[in-house]
């Protein structure tokens, strides 16, 4: 079972931003909106693409290769071409480091 990991620090990341950030070698997806933190495979199931580079807004991102949409806070796929929801990871801000959960 995985335990929590020290990701980044709280002030690293500006509120609305998303940053990449790898743990126990695996490539994941940290977003700030307001205090709150979100984490997701950087992983389009459509097709394995990256997500990193794809622009988001609120809590949707969108995969920069075919345009398929996924929720932050659930990694539910919203639209097509994905339909198969991405890996979320559970985040816990404590004593200002930013700790993440891989599932
Ligand atoms: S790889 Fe992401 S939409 Fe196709």
């Amino acid at each position: 079972m995985s335990e929590f990991q020290v990701a980044i620090r709280h002030g690293d990341l500006a509120d609305g931003e998303k940053t990449l950030v790898e743990i126990a070698d695996r490539l994941v997806l940290l977003f700030r909106i307001g205090d709150q933190y979100f984490c997701i495979d950087d992983i389009c199931t459509h097709d394995g693409g990256t997500l990193a580079d794809g622009s988001h807004q609120g809590f949707e991102i969108e995969c920069p290769r075919h345009g398929a949409r996924f929720d932050i806070r659930t990694g539910a796929a919203l639209c097509m071409p994905a339909f198969r929801p991405t890996q979320v990871h559970e985040c816990r801000v404590v004593d200002e480091n930013v700790l993440v959960k891989l599932n």
